[in-house]
């Protein structure tokens, strides 16, 4: 049983976590060199835990924002088995794979540290390596390897690899203090590589920062590969998801379990980042429905922190996908399908195929943007997506098309409905 963990931000030492009392309340100290180096009040490791925060008033702060770094479902329950505790047990969980985390966390014991750069390095996958790590990704979620000394968490409910990669392409596992630089998702029962690999296509056509990513082939599985935009080269850049940055726990990402609404978050970005980033948190939020991607919820967004803390800015976009286009297949075998209930709404409409350009308006004056910027926001930005879907060569053209001219209506001018 570990009794404490050191919370490191970069090369710093910020905090000691304690396992949860009777209560379930974490504990988390401040370290005198959090306070130096950023200041009480500072939010740089998140706008839910200002350094020098006590939690008094909200004790559940502490654990919600570090169990949203560890996996969801299966792969939460494998690495569980893995090192023998429930897998209810997240602060184990956390002492046994916080050590590479999404952002610059990370979680080391009390004779740990993370300076010295010596510390850690890479070893080369070979193709045959890689077909193994996948083979046994149900049982050894992320590629993690305790023994190896690769302690990886990340969210998520689908299937991944962590890995770094050398400057020949070569995938590689990274050990010791060496971050993960690229996230690998084979298809699973719900074949979604292709098609998440069009949509960030898509997406960098309407002018949406998007991660490097490719679509490659291990053992003939087809499997995205995408840029971990937290990564620097060996360096890790601060990053917090939407549910850590307004304080929910990771049970609640979908608005429907009363998880955080686009208002919500738009209040945070307001408060604490670029004021300019509210109307991109608009132009995501219609490219979703341009896509038909009903699993956009409050983890599948995040905030970049710069460790001058200083400007924080909503960071590339990651797990997109045209989830109406989807054709998943359960254990059976029978075709399913996927909801369409969003996993944020729009001014209280809930399915993605009914929004209009009347409720993405509405949308965004909730959030304060004035009316005329809205319409220009979104009219602006729904020509920039009718051009890209035209151009689309993916399968996705006629889905898009369509999707464009049924959101479009109600625009003054050109199109009446
Ligand atoms: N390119 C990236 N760079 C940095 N972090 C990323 C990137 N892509 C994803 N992440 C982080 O990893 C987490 C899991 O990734 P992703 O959302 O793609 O997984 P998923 O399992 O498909 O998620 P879900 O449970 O929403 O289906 C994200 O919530 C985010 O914190
Ligand atoms: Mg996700």
């Amino acid at each position: 049983m570990v009794e404490r963990l050191v919370v490191w931000l970069y090369d710093t030492p910020i905090g000691v976590l304690r396992p949860p009392d009777e209560r379930g309340t974490f504990g988390l100290e401040w370290l005198p060199d959090a306070r130096q180096r950023w200041g009480d009040n500072s939010v740089i490791l998140s706008t839910s835990l200002p350094i020098g925060d006590r939690f008094d008033k909200q004790p559940r702060r502490v654990r919600n924002f570090f169990e949203n770094l560890l996996p969801e479902g299966p792969a939460r329950a494998a690495m569980a088995k893995m090192i023998r505790v429930s897998e209810t047990n997240t602060f184990e969980l956390l002492a046994a794979f916080g050590r590479d985390c999404a952002g610059a966390v990370s979680l080391l014991l009390e004779n740990e540290t993370l300076k010295g750069d010596g510390d850690g390095g890479y070893r080369v996958l070979s193709t045959d390596d890689l077909r193994d790590e996948l083979a046994r990704i149900d049982v050894v979620p992320l590629g993690a390897d305790l023994d190896g000394d690769f302690r990886p968490s990340l969210a998520g409910f689908q299937r991944k690899l962590l890995v770094g990669r050398t400057d020949d392409g070569e995938w590689s596992k990274p050990y010791g203090n060496a971050p993960s630089t690229w996230i690998l998702k084979p298809d699973g029962n719900i074949p979604s590589a292709v098609n998440e690999f069009a949509c960030l296509n898509f997406a960098r056509m309407c002018g949406i920062t998007v991660p490097a990513a490719e679509l490659i082939h291990i053992d003939g599985v087809p499997t995205l590969a995408i840029h971990r935009y937290d990564r620097n080269g060996r360096d890790r850049v601060h990053q917090e998801d939407g549910l850590q940055a307004t304080g929910f726990p990771s049970r609640m990402k979908y608005e429907s379990d009363k998880g955080p609404s686009l208002r919500q978050l738009s209040v945070i970005v307001n408060e604490f980042g670029n004021p300019d980033d509210v109307d991109e948190l608009l132009r995501r939020a219609i490219l979703h429905l341009v896509l038909g991607n009903a699993d956009a919820h409050s983890k599948n967004i995040s905030l970049l922190h710069p460790s001058s803390d200083v400007g924080i800015k909503i960071g590339p976009i990651y797990d997109i996908a045209s989830t109406v286009s989807m054709k998943p297949i359960d254990e059976f075998g029978n075709a399913r399908e996927f909801t369409t209930q969003l996993g944020q709404f729009i001014d209280g409409v809930k399915d993605v195929n009914d929004v209009t350009r009347d409720d993405l308006v509405a949308e965004g004056i909730s959030w304060g943007v004035g009316r005329g910027s809205a319409e220009a926001i979104i009219d602006g930005f729904l020509d920039t997506a009718r051009e890209a879907a035209n151009a689309d060569d993916s399968g996705l053209r006629e889905v898009l098309t369509q999707r464009v001219q049924r959101i479009s209506v109600g625009r003054k001018g050109d199109l009446k409905g």
